[in-house]
């Protein structure tokens, strides 16, 4: 613990100095380093949180993870979609455009924000579809959060994905550091963010954190456009009308993840103190399977259930690029990063939560 302050007050320092040498004239977007005696370390015990796009898969449990640990008011969500009242009920919630850099820092600096949750994105499969948005929403607007996390020395987190690699990467396992050459806009977006953050972390200190997430399954959200997505979507299939149409191969193999082992990896990650992490950006893993694994698991509960396959050749093709499993083990060995769910125990979750939705609004179950 002691070196761990040591460093970090060598590096505050060091920070000091670099900013004497470049304060001869900024403007508030210039670029530059300030971790005073607010710094995000000093401010870890209660941090205040702003999470950006945070009304699509992920960022509603996340926040609600956060707001158990630091309280209510604590943890900021916001989006460009209006909330539902329930997520209204739940706690603070802003409109904010990540295109709109100034009202960005309004936010920040009107709620002395100290930990910012970047999620706002479009992904991999909707990317494909509308690239100069998804380049606008995923490189533009990354590059005024990291602005901003600069500006107001803020502890920075921003998602990668396995879309992160590509077709010349070592796929089965992935591991943190090799080859990067992926084939879609939403991979290349990632490559960018993950390059840019370790850029201003080596370059100004800035204290940027980037998981390289699966696949994430969650029973709570509608997935928004990913390669894989079909492993959410069997799910209410299964329960609803009993015959699922997947649009991958019944042999693609890619990593996934229980939402609740993704929330938790992002807040101890988050929580992790600087000197232990030796990389800016892990892979985390959980498990691997094939649309045939998850079917066959599926069937242990609901034995009826039809799955017939309609390849589609944009979703195809990028998984076909992506990793088949991801090798995590510098985040187990620097951090502590454990999953809890299986495959038996994330499907046993997820009917039991689909079946629990449907029983409460008088749906039956196939
Ligand atoms: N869900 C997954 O399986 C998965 C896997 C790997 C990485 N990730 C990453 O995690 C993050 C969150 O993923 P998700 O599944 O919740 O995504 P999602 O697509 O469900 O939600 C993204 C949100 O961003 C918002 N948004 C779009 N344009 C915006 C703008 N201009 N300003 C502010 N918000 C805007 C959307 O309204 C949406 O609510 C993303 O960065 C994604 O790349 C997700």
């Amino acid at each position: 613990m002691k070196t761990c302050k040591r460093a970090s007050a060598f590096f505050r320092s060091l920070c000091r100095f670099s900013l004497l040498h470049r304060s001869m004239s900024w403007s508030p977007r210039q670029i530059r380093c300030w971790k005073g005696p607010e710094s995000s370390d000093s401010l870890s015990d209660c941090p205040r949180v702003l999470i950006t796009g945070g009304l699509g898969q992920l960022g509603i449990g996340l926040a609600q993870m956060l707001r158990q640990q630091y309280g209510r008011e604590n943890v900021i969500l916001s989006d460009i979609k209006k909330p539902p009242a329930e997520v209204l009920d739940m706690g603070p919630f802003v409109y904010a455009d990540v295109l709109d850099y100034k009202n960005l820092r309004e936010l920040v600096v009107n709620n002395g924000i100290t930990w910012l949750v970047h999620y706002s994105a479009m992904l991999s499969a909707v990317g494909e579809t509308n690239v100069q948005l998804s380049r606008a929403i995923n490189i533009t607007g990354l590059h005024n959060v990291l602005d901003l996390a600069l500006d107001n020395s803020m502890r920075l987190f921003v998602p990668s994905t396995i879309g992160a690699f590509g077709p010349s990467s070592p796929r089965d396992p992935a591991p943190d550091l090799c080859i990067q050459r992926p084939r879609t806009i939403y991979g290349v977006s990632k490559v960018h963010a993950e390059l840019m953050g370790e850029y201003l972390h080596h370059k100004y200190g800035l204290d940027f954190r980037c998981l390289r997430y699966p696949g994430v399954i969650s029973a709570y959200t509608h997935p928004g456009g990913g390669t894989t997505d079909y492993a959410v979507q069997i799910f209410h299939d299964a329960l609803s009308t009993g015959h699922h149409e997947c649009y991958l191969h019944p042999k693609t193999r890619l990593p996934m993840m229980h939402i609740s082992d993704c929330h938790r990896a992002t807040v101890e990650f988050m929580q992790a103190p600087e000197c232990q992490l030796y990389l800016r950006t892990y892979n985390i893993a959980a498990i691997s399977f094939t649309p045939e694994e998850v079917v066959e698991e599926i069937r242990k509960h609901l034995p009826h259930l039809r799955v017939t396959y309609k390849p589609d050749p944009i979703r195809q093709n990028i998984a076909d690029s992506w990793p088949m499993r991801f090798d995590d083990s510098n985040a187990r060995r620097d951090w502590g990063w454990e999953p809890a769910f299986g495959l038996p125990e994330l499907v046993t979750d997820m009917l039991s939560h689909h079946r629990n939705r449907r029983a409460s609004v008088d749906l039956g179950v196939s």
